[in-house]
């Protein structure tokens, strides 16, 4: 019991001990001044926007002209949109001005000779994209700015703009696209505002990129910014960023272009293909109705326009035409290879075509060979004279009939194997020439000439 009590005072005891934290020593502040408690920039803060107005623009005289410097930033082309002809870019507009009304001597301010402060403090320019697609809302992010002690200010706010950019598809897919982006004050007129293109201190391009990701469909070839005058009395300052895209061609070819050209190979194929396969219109068809497939599969990755058909759309048309025309002569063919079943002789132009023309250059084999078969044949019978006494004559007309019928057979299918010959090169050679005119020769007429364009002020119609 003794333990129990002792213990506990000894509890009471060190819990005494604890000792509590001193109050503040205000002693220390005495004499000092009270304003140094708040921070150099607070103070500078304050300074500065003490009878600032927002809505005013920043010029004590109010004959002067407010001089804006506008540059572009490109950061990421993330769309083109072929269907509503809208281009959407990730840009840092950069815009430098200088406020008369904001002036500090970092001396009195701890050395701070730059501040940055939230936007919505100051006057800010009401810089806009002319050919927004979009909203009218200025659709900056509300960065802050920096404003230097002189007065100057710095403003360069990421924002993604969707600008109207007319497509020209009429090379597609190997097209190059002219694109616009003007900017200028929706409200401020030339006695008001006026715009120039950004010099930038490290003698880079006004319309630059930074931390650029590159877009797999397009790449960058050229660009240019020049200034312009907008609206009636040409009293709007814009500024016009100009883009050449070029489309990249390696998807397309992959995906469309080679498999066409594998199927322009099977379509001539089916000239090499013996009549009697029975196969030859089936791989006609069946290639044909491929191809059909597939152009479905192009018609989604087109523009929709009505404007132009494009190449490729065109190249398209022209190898199914080429495979239909070729199933048509298949069954030409054919039907010269079962010529002989209706007993009817190769008419005179056909005979003359096929054997004095043709046969020079596709079938000289084939009628030597032709020739020897049916001499053999006919020499057989005379030479066996004595059989003929043995064999009735009943028999004997018999024989002579389906050997006549036999050598007729031989003449059609010769005739059919000569027209196999020359209509395979026939399309070859229809399929090479579209092939090398569309894919080859046409897109070299796409690359419309960015340096031509030196005048801005009608670029819609470029
Ligand atoms: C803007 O530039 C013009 C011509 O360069 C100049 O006369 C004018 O004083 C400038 N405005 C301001 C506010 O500095
Ligand atoms: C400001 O800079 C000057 C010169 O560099 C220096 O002498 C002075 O101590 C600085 N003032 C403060 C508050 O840091
Ligand atoms: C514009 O061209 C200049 C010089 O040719 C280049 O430095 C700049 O990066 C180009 N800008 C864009 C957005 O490609």
């Amino acid at each position: 019991m003794i333990f129990f009590l002792f213990s506990i005072f000894s509890i009471v005891q060190s819990s005494d001990s604890i000792d509590l934290p001193l109050p503040p020593d205000l002693s220390v502040l005495e004499g000092m001044d009270v304003t140094l408690a708040i921070p150099d920039e607070q103070r500078l803060f304050k300074h500065i926007l003490q009878n600032y107005d927002t809505s005013v623009r920043p010029v004590f005289n109010a004959a002067k002209v407010v001089n804006i410097s506008l540059g572009l930033t490109l950061t990421h082309i993330f769309n083109i949109n072929e269907k509503s002809q809208v281009l959407s870019l990730n840009v840092w507009v950069e815009q430098l001005w200088h406020d008369e009304r904001i002036k500090w001597d970092p001396k009195d301010f701890g050395n701070v000779s730059k501040l940055t402060v939230g936007v919505n403090y100051v006057w800010t320019p009401d810089i806009v994209l002319y050919n927004n697609a979009q909203d009218f809302s200025r659709g900056f992010v509300d960065t802050n700015l920096h404003i230097m002690s002189d007065g100057s200010m710095q403003w360069a706010p990421p924002v993604k703009i969707y600008s109207i950019c007319r497509m020209k598809t009429d090379f597609f897919p190997f097209d190059d696209q002219f694109c616009f982006l003007e900017f200028g004050s929706w409200i401020y007129d030339i006695s008001q505002m006026d715009l120039t293109v950004l010099e930038r201190y490290d003698g880079k391009d006004p319309f630059t990129i930074d931390s650029f990701t590159e877009n797999g469909e397009w790449e960058i070839v050229a660009n240019k910014t020049q200034k312009l005058m907008r609206g009636r009395n040409s009293v709007y300052p814009t500024i016009v960023f100009a883009l050449h895209l070029r489309r990249r061609i390696l998807y397309f070819l992959y995906n469309i272009i080679v498999p066409c050209i594998m199927l322009s190979i099977l379509t001539m194929m089916q000239f090499m293909l013996p009549c009697e396969s029975g196969e030859k219109i089936t791989l006609g068809l069946t290639v044909l109705l491929a191809y059909s497939v597939f152009s479905f599969n192009i018609a989604e990755s087109m523009p929709e326009t009505s404007d132009s058909i494009p190449l490729i759309a065109i190249y398209i048309m022209a190898i199914m035409a080429i495979s239909a025309l070729s199933v048509c002569l298949s069954v030409c063919v054919l039907n010269m290879r079962h010529g002989a079943d209706n007993l009817s002789k190769v008419p005179a132009f056909l005979d003359f075509v096929a054997f004095k023309v043709l046969a020079k250059f596709f079938g000289d084999d084939l009628q030597n060979l032709a020739n020897e078969k049916t001499s053999k044949i006919n020499g057989g019978f005379r030479k066996d004279d004595y059989n003929r006494e043995m064999i009735s004559h009943s028999l004997l007309a018999r024989i002579e009939q389906e050997d006549e019928i036999e050598s007729l057979s031989q003449h059609w299918s010769h005739l059919s194997q000569i027209f196999d010959r020359f209509f395979f090169f026939c399309i070859f050679f229809i399929t090479v020439a579209t092939s090398v005119i569309l894919l080859i020769i046409c897109p070299m007429f796409s690359e419309r000439n960015f340096n031509e364009l030196t005048d801005f002020s009608d670029y819609s119609n470029f």
